[in-house]
């Protein structure tokens, strides 16, 4: 008995083990980022490597990378604010919403903060060419306290695909399909990180305000990763062009971008346990779902007409007890 749960427990431990580690060059803030607000709310270590976005009642903060990118890989080890963090939000994106106005491209992750108790959620979006009457919400409960150690989010956007990557688990992946057009972001983007306070509009739509009390709240990012083709924003787009197709032929051809059987089990084992709200079964918002969505019949039915994962089932998924979910919310949360 005692030897079949030891079998049981190698066999898991190796298949957990087959899912590749990220392993990416990372840099020093000053080689890759430059502060973008709240300057005096950020706090780079003695080794540049590390650097912490404070929120206190002054203001929020944030950096973006000093060079727009033609895809690419862009990753970072990020430790949530810990204790009573509703209304505040940290986001780690690429956008270029400050370049092109009303057409802009951004990839999301945004992390929301929630009242004692309950954990933080996590979300990730996409926007291309302006598509913002078109959001393309996904949420997740993590399998881990986000505010006691650090974990590695990344977005890996190419020609082909864009993927979100919790740790080394591959959460999204949305192939760039025809049908998708300019909905599929196409244009150079940015990095940013920041931090700030979203009363109206993170917990429980509005219902909680940041708490200054409980501030300063700290979100503190390392093991930076840029990889992708630099662009000049003034050249941008034709700039580079061929240069920038061959640092992402080798990108796509790099274990990051390949989606090994291993991957994609780890990732519908993901999806299947901590994803409580997709848009592809909000049929509430949309009530034909987007082309990129391939709607299972079997996974439809866990989620309501809304996005949302039906109650038992979030029960029954609870990540662990501590990181209950709270109360199903509102299609109006986002
Ligand atoms: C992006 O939007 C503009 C108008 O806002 C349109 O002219 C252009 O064709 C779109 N690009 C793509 C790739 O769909």
């Amino acid at each position: 008995m005692g030897t079949y749960r030891l079998l049981a427990l190698a066999v898991l431990v190796g298949t957990a083990a087959a899912l590749q580690a990220i392993n990416v060059a990372t840099v020093e803030f000053e080689e890759g980022y430059t502060p973008l607000f709240g300057f005096d709310n950020i706090v780079r270590s003695a080794d540049d490597r590390t650097v912490s976005l404070l929120l206190d009642r002054s203001t929020g903060s944030g950096f973006v990378s000093s060079s727009m990118y033609q895809h690419g890989f862009f990753s970072a080890s990020i430790k949530l604010p810990s204790d009573y963090t509703a209304g505040v939000v940290v986001a780690f994106y690429v956008s270029n919403g400050d370049v092109f106005e009303k057409r802009h491209d951004e990839l999301d992750f945004e992390f929301l903060g929630n009242i004692r108790g309950k954990p933080w959620r996590v979300q990730t979006n996409m926007y291309g060419n302006g598509s913002v009457s078109r959001g393309r919400e996904e949420r997740y409960v993590l399998p881990f306290d986000p505010t006691t150690e650090f974990h590695r989010y990344s977005i890996l956007w190419t020609r082909a695909a864009v993927v979100f990557f919790v740790d080394d688990v591959p959460v999204r992946e949305v192939r760039r399909s025809a049908a998708m057009a300019g909905d599929f972001p196409s244009k150079p983007m940015f990095l940013y990180a920041t931090v700030w306070d979203a009363s109206t509009w993170a917990t429980s739509g509005g219902r909680y305000s940041v708490n200054y009390r409980y501030g300063p709240f700290v979100a503190s990012f390392t093991d930076l990763a840029l990889l992708g083709c630099r662009v000049d924003p003034i050249q941008m787009p034709s700039s580079g062009s061929a240069e920038c197709t061959a640092v992402e032929d080798a990108l796509l051809a790099s274990d990051l971008a390949v989606m090994t059987l291993e991957k994609q089990q780890a990732m519908r084992r993901f999806r299947e346990h901590n994803m409580v709200y997709s848009y592809c079964y909000d049929t509430l918002r949309y009530p034909v779902p987007f082309p990129e969505c391939s709607v299972v019949d079997s996974e439809r039915r866990r989620f309501k007409g809304n996005g949302h994962l039906r109650l038992a089932l979030r029960r029954r998924h609870r990540p662990r007890p501590e990181a209950r979910p709270g109360r199903p919310t509102r299609a109006a949360d986002m």
